[in-house]
C-alpha cells in the first residue's frame, strides 16, 4: 500500500484515478481548487479519500500536501487548447507556474516520483504520422507550450536534484465524469451532451481531423505502471499514451448518433484556431518500457462513455421531478 497524492482529484482523469486507487486500498490524498474540477466526481468514495480545496500556486499547501507522499499524479490544470489561446495568462499561471511550484514542493518532501499528465498537442505541426517521442516538438497553441515546458521542467528536476518524473503524452483521453457543458469541454463530451439534449453538435472543419482518442481507463493504466517502472527505463523520459488508431470527427459524430438514436446531420464550421489536423501516437516506447497495452478499445469506451451520460441525465431529471 502506498501514499499517492493526486493534483487536479475532482477534475476527469483525476477523479478516475483515485477511483481506482482506492479501490486497489492505496492511501489517496487530493487537492484541487474546483476551477474545472466537481466534486460530484468524488462523491462515492469522498470519506475514503483526504481532499482540500487547494490551488497548485499555494507554495505552503502544496508543501504540506506533499509530505509524507510516495507518489504524485499530477493531473490539475487548466486544460483545452481553445482557452490558452483566448486567456494565455491564466491558464500560464495554472499551468506553469503550479507545476514549478508543485515540483519544489515534491523535491523538498522526497516523494519517491512524480508522473506528469503532459499532452500530445506538443508534436503541434509535426506533419509525421504517427508521432514518436524522438521528434522535435512543435507546439502551437499556448496550452501546447505550457505542457511541453512543464515536461522541461520535470526533465530537469531529474537532473539537477534527482526527483524522479515520468511525463505521459495524453492523446485524446474520454470517458465517464468528463465535463460536458462547457465550450472547452473534450469533443465526445460536448457531442454526447448535445445531442441528448437534441441540439445539433457543430463539426468545426470538414469532419476528416482525426485524433487518437483513448479511454480513460487506459489512461489510469499507464500512470500506475509509470509508477513502479523501473527508474532506469522510466524517469525523465517521455512516453506516448494514445492507442495507435485514430478516428475522424465524422466517425466520431456517426458513433455517437447512432447510439443515442440521433438522426440530424452535424453542422460544419471553420476550423478551431491552434487546432491541429491529425493526431495518432506511435505506443511502441511506452509499451516496451512500461508494459502499456490500451486494452479498452474505442468503441467499446464510446458505448460505454455515452451510457454514462444518458444514467446521468437520467438521474438528475428522476432527482429533479423528486424534488
Ligand atoms: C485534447 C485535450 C487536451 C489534450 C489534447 C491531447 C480536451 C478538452 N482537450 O485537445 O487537454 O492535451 O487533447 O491530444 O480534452 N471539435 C469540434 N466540435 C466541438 C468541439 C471540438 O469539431 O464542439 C473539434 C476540435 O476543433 C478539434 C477536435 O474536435 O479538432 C478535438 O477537440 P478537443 O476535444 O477540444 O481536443 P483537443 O483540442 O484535441
Amino acid at each position: 500500500m502506498a501514499q499517492y497524492l493526486i493534483t487536479g482529484i475532482a477534475g476527469f482523469i483525476g477523479s478516475t484515478l483515485a477511483h481506482t486507487l482506492v479501490e486497489q486500498g492505496h492511501e489517496v490524498r487530493g487537492i484541487d481548487n474546483l476551477s474545472t474540477g466537481n466534486l460530484d466526481n468524488l462523491a462515492d468514495i469522498r470519506s475514503k479519500i483526504s481532499f482540500q480545496e487547494m490551488d497548485l500556486q499555494d507554495a505552503a499547501g502544496m508543501k504540506s500536501a506533499c509530505e509524507g507522499v510516495d507518489y504524485v499524479l499530477h493531473q490539475g490544470a487548466l486544460a483545452s487548447v481553445p482557452r490558452s489561446v483566448k486567456d494565455p495568462l491564466s491558464s500560464h499561471e495554472s499551468n506553469i507556474n503550479g507545476t514549478l511550484n508543485l515540483l519544489i514542493a515534491a523535491r523538498d518532501a522526497k516523494v519517491r516520483r512524480i508522473v506528469y499528465a503532459a499532452s500530445s498537442s506538443a508534436y503541434g505541426d509535426q506533419p509525421t504520422q504517427p508521432k514518436q517521442e524522438d521528434m522535435l516538438p512543435l507546439p502551437l497553441s499556448p496550452y501546447a507550450v505550457q505542457k511541453l515546458t512543464c515536461e522541461y521542467y520535470i526533465q530537469s528536476f531529474y537532473r539537477s536534484y534527482g526527483l524522479e518524473g515520468v511525463c505521459l503524452r495524453y492523446f485524446n483521453i474520454f470517458g465517464p465524469r468528463q465535463a460536458a457543458d462547457s465550450p472547452y469541454s473534450g469533443v465526445i463530451a460536448q457531442f454526447t451532451f448535445k445531442m441528448m439534449a437534441g441540439e445539433t453538435p457543430t463539426i468545426y472543419g470538414d469532419g476528416l481531423t482525426s485524433r487518437d482518442f483513448n479511454y480513460v481507463e487506459n489512461a489510469v493504466s499507464a500512470n500506475l505502471l509509470a509508477c513502479t517502472a523501473p527508474s532506469k527505463v522510466a524517469t525523465g523520459r517521455v512516453f506516448n499514451i494514445g492507442t495507435g488508431k485514430s478516428h475522424t470527427l465524422n466517425d466520431v459524430y456517426a458513433a455517437i448518433a447512432g447510439q443515442l438514436g440521433f438522426s440530424a446531420k452535424p453542422n460544419y464550421g471553420p476550423e478551431r484556431e491552434g487546432d491541429i489536423k491529425h493526431s495518432l501516437a506511435d505506443i511502441s516506447r511506452a509499451s516496451k518500457e512500461l508494459g502499456y497495452q490500451p486494452k479498452a478499445q474505442f468503441h467499446e469506451g464510446l458505448q460505454k462513455t455515452v451510457a454514462w451520460y444518458l444514467e446521468e441525465k437520467q438521474k438528475q431529471e428522476a432527482a429533479a421531478s423528486k424534488g
